[in-house]
């Protein structure tokens, strides 16, 4: 990730190629979801999005990424992110984050929902809930004019309002021709700070949020990132373009 934390402008052309990689994304992360259900394994989850990508003449956006060796990242319950798919069995109750990304035509989309397996209890129902409301009030500000910790600052004070945390050591990211570009989106701070907000900036935003303590730690696998008090934890992303016209979300089909 650089340091410096000025945006890549991308021209409307160029908006226009991401909407369509984000739309590969949007496509495939429906199909993906349509078959989590009790007895599927996150590995088949992992199989039908490859070969759902392929189809798209797409390229998998995270695997090879560092050496990431999955399309998809799939979190159950209290894992929070970059959980990876394996011969793991879902069960009703659980919750499933599934991460996804494409790169296509040069360029990058990325999104994650949080989807219940069978039916989940009504505090897990929430938290998905809540976790989607502060993505759609940081959608909001990403308008020209505002600040980049509007968005931030957005999420945090929704989800702390309902009593919920928010991770502190993963953050969105600008997006484009790399998936990890300038400035870094956190999900928390105060309004009005960072850098303004210009048409042409192309934005993940990705809260990643706790039932309980915002605390996280990584697995020895290297990879999987885990809430310390063992609460559940949701993820919703969307990549989102600021334009005049107001927040295009390039991932929402
Ligand atoms: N949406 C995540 C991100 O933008 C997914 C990255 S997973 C990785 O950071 F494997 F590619 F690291
Ligand atoms: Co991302």
């Amino acid at each position: 990730m650089p340091l410096k934390e000025e945006a890549i402008l991308k021209s409307p052309d160029e908006i226009e190629i991401m909407r369509a990689a984000c739309l590969i994304v949007a496509e495939v992360l429906g199909i993906v979801k349509d078959s989590v259900k009790p007895g599927a394994t996150t590995l088949d989850l992992e199989r039908i999005a490859e070969e759902e990508t392929m189809k798209r003449d797409a390229k998998p956006a995270f695997k090879g990424y560092r050496g990431y060796p999955f399309c998809l990242c799939t979190s159950i319950n209290s894992e929070v992110v970059h959980g990876m798919p394996s011969k793991r069995a879902l069960k009703s109750g659980d919750i499933l984050s599934i991460d996804f990304g494409v790169r296509y035509n040069g360029f990058y989309g990325d999104s994650a929902i949080t989807v219940p397996v069978g039916g989940v209890s009504d505090d897990a129902a929430r938290l998905i809930e809540v976790t989607k409301a502060s993505l759609e009030a940081a959608i909001e500000k990403a308008v020209p004019g505002n600040r980049l910790t509007d968005i931030s600052s957005a999420v945090q004070r929704l989800v702390e309002s309902h009593g919920f945390s928010v991770v502190r050591e993963f953050v969105g990211h600008g997006i484009g021709r790399e998936l990890h570009e300038p400035p870094q989106v956190p999900n928390f701070g105060l309004p009005g700070r960072g850098i303004r907000l210009k048409p042409g900036m192309v934005l993940a935003i990705e809260p990643m949020i706790n039932m309980g303590g915002s605390a996280v730690r990584v697995l020895d696998d290297g990879w999987t990132a885990v809430t310390v008090d063992g609460s559940l934890s949701a993820h919703f992303e969307h990549t989102v373009a600021v334009t005049s016209d107001g927040p295009y979300v390039l991932s929402r089909i």
